[in-house]
């Protein structure tokens, strides 16, 4: 049997021009293209013969196993992620069905590639000035996949170590609460006047970008189209030439001991 491949690709946050060349000519090549609706949308009409097989956003190992059957009969199958396919989404999917103990022999005949894509923080931090100038950590708020207790046990970590945090998938309409909760958590080892990002619909029609007071966040204007760049004891507030909009920044250099208030919690 000739074997066909499947390439897992990110499209980036959604501007075409942030999308890497390689991802471009990947698409134009496919056969097929796979992927939760909405994200298949941001693809622009290909050739005719390309067939489309969106699916739920729900749906991920049943979509990861459907792409690497299509590859195995030698189509040409294109899997797209929002952002980084490696990053909360579709790369892991893969190699889950790959590691299955009972992985059909077949796929065996598929090429199976990783291509990257421009993640939501760094399309955030972008449009803020440069607030992961520094150590971050990357945190995805969704319990739908594991344990809330491991979230706020790495929320409590990350904030103790003063990292600054970026948050993914931080609230919707099936997890209402979530995200009061982690902003009380790592409240407790911020300065209230700690800059927050919130970007919503970065490099997408409607784009909003702004920045508030940690002690301001009101959780209810967030939803899942919403990343969120906690600072860090370090982060601050500067006037960059050319925008309107106070620009957040963590510089390179640890300039000071943590604050007394980070200082203490990461003692206690
Ligand atoms: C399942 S994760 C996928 C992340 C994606 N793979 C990435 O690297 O950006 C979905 C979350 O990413 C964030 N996100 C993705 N695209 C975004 C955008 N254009 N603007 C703001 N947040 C975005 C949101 O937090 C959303 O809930």
């Amino acid at each position: 049997m000739t074997g066909g491949r499947l390439a897992v690709v990110g499209l980036g946050p959604g501007a075409v021009a942030w999308r890497t060349p390689e991802v471009d000519s990947i698409l134009a090549e496919a056969t097929d293209l796979i992927g939760y609706s909405t994200y298949l949308d941001m693809v622009e009409a290909r050739p005719p013969g390309q067939v489309r097989h969106p699916s739920d956003n729900r749906e991920e190992g049943q979509r990861a196993a459907h792409a690497l059957d299509l590859a195995a009969e030698g189509r040409s199958v294109v899997l797209v992620s929002s952002g980084d396919p490696g990053v909360f989404a579709m790369a892991a999917a893969v190699m889950e069905q790959l590691d299955r103990p009972d992985r059909p022999p077949a796929w065996e005949h598929a090429d199976v590639t990783v291509s990257p894509g421009v993640s939501a923080a760094q399309a955030a931090a972008s449009r803020a000035g440069a607030p992961l100038g520094n150590d971050f950590a990357t945190i995805s708020l969704s319990d739908n996949l594991k344990p809330w207790s491991v979230i706020e046990a790495r929320l409590v970590a990350a904030a103790a170590a003063d990292f600054v945090l970026a948050l993914y998938n931080p609230a919707s309409r099936r997890r209402p609460w979530q995200l009061g909760r982690a902003l009380a958590l790592i409240g407790t080892y911020r300065d209230p006047s700690t800059p927050v990002v919130v970007a919503r619909d970065v490099g997408r029609p409607g784009e909003t970008v702004s920045v508030v007071a940690l002690g301001k966040m009101d959780p209810a204007t967030v939803d899942m189209r919403t990343v969120l760049i906690v600072g860090s004891s370090q982060t601050r507030t500067v006037a960059i030439p050319g925008r309107d909009a106070a620009g957040v920044y963590t510089p390179r250099r640890y300039s000071e001991e943590p604050t007394a208030l980070a200082q203490r919690t990461m003692e206690d």
